[in-house]
C-alpha cells in the first residue's frame, strides 16, 4: 500500500491509473477506523480496480467550540487496517497541503445544510463540501463511497455532485452497528461506560418511532413527543434535534408516510451522537 502526501503526487498517480484503463474508488475519511469505515472500504474495492482512502482530519468542518484538537487519531493503526481492507493507496495530506494560505474558494450547497445538523453546526457542511470537492479533484475517482449514518452529509455531497456535473458515482452504504445497535462512530470512544448505555437510546428511539408508525400513528408531533420523553429518561442525555422529515429535501413533515426520515442528534455527556432511519410500513 502506497502512502501519498502531496496533491501533485496523488494527481499524477490517479492519472496513470486512469490512463491504464483501471477504475478508481475513493473513501474519504478522518481516520480512527472502525468496522464502519472498513465496510465502506470493502464496498468500494468491490466496485473498482483500485482503492484510495483519504485520511485527513479536516479543520474547516469543525466549529470553534468543537472537538478538532481532541478528535481521536491513530495513524499507524489506521494504515494497517486500511491495507487489510484492500486499500491500494492512502492519501494523507497535511493541513498546509490542503489549504494554502492564499486559498479563497469554497463550495457551498444552498438549502440542504439549513436543516438537521446544519442548524447547530454553522459552516460545517461548507467545510465538508469544500474538502470533498478538493478530494474529488485530487484523487479523480470514478466512485466515492460514504456512510448513510451521516445521512445529511451524503445528501449534501450528492447534491453538489449533481449541481456541479461532477462525473463521479456516489455510493451510500448502510450504517454499521455494534451488536447492541449503537451506530459505529469514532466519537463513541469518548463515552464512559454509563454514557455508553444511554447512547443506546438513539437506536432504540428509532425502533420506537418505527413501531408507532407501524401501529398506525401518522402524526409527526406525537411520535416526536414519545421519542423525546424516551431519550430523556436516560441519564446524561440532552437532545439537539429530533426530526421527522422528507428524505430528499430534509424539510420537517407533519404527516408520516412510508420512507419518512427520522434523524436525531443527542448529546450524551459531552459527546454529540447522530443516527437516522427511514420509516417503513
Ligand atoms: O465523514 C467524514 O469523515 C468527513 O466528513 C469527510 C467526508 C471525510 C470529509 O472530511
Amino acid at each position: 500500500m502506497e502512502i501519498i502526501k502531496t496533491v501533485h503526487h496523488m494527481q499524477q498517480t490517479s492519472d496513470a491509473i486512469r490512463q491504464g484503463g483501471e477504475s478508481l474508488a475513493l473513501v474519504p475519511t478522518m481516520g480512527f477506523f472502525h468496522e464502519g469505515h472498513l465496510t465502506l472500504m470493502r464496498a468500494a474495492k468491490d466496485h473498482c480496480d483500485r482503492l484510495v482512502v483519504s485520511l485527513f482530519v479536516n479543520p474547516t468542518q469543525f466549529g470553534p467550540n468543537e472537538d478538532f484538537e481532541a478528535y481521536p487519531r491513530d495513524t499507524q493503526g489506521d494504515l494497517k487496517k486500511a491495507e487489510d481492507a484492500g486499500a491500494d493507496m492512502v492519501f494523507m495530506p497535511s493541513a498546509g497541503e490542503m489549504y494554502p494560505e492564499s486559498a479563497q474558494t469554497s463550495v457551498v450547497v444552498k438549502d440542504l445544510p439549513n436543516h438537521l445538523c446544519g442548524l447547530s453546526r454553522s459552516g460545517h457542511f461548507d467545510g465538508v463540501t469544500t474538502v470533498v470537492a478538493k478530494l474529488f479533484h485530487i484523487v479523480k475517482p470514478h466512485v466515492a463511497v460514504f456512510g448513510q449514518k451521516d445521512y445529511q452529509q451524503l445528501s449534501v455531497i450528492s447534491r453538489m455532485v449533481m449541481d456541479l456535473d461532477m462525473d463521479i458515482q456516489i455510493m451510500g452504504v448502510p450504517t454499521v452497528r455494534e451488536a447492541d445497535g449503537l451506530a459505529m462512530s469514532s466519537r463513541n470512544s469518548y463515552l464512559s461506560p454509563e454514557e455508553r448505555k444511554s447512547a443506546l437510546s438513539l437506536k432504540k428511539s428509532l425502533d420506537l418511532a418505527q413501531r408507532l408508525f407501524h401501529e398506525g400513528e401518522k402524526k409527526a408531533h406525537i411520535v416526536k413527543d414519545f421519542v423525546r420523553s424516551y431519550i430523556l429518561e436516560h441519564p446524561h442525555t440532552e437532545i439537539d434535534y429530533i426530526s421527522l422529515c422528507d428524505s430528499v429535501t430534509l424539510e420537517d413533515v407533519n404527516t408520516l408516510t412510508d420512507g419518512t426520515l427520522m434523524a436525531l442528534a443527542v448529546r450524551v455527556g459531552k459527546t454529540r451522537l447522530i443516527d437516522n432511519g427511514r420509516l417503513k410500513k
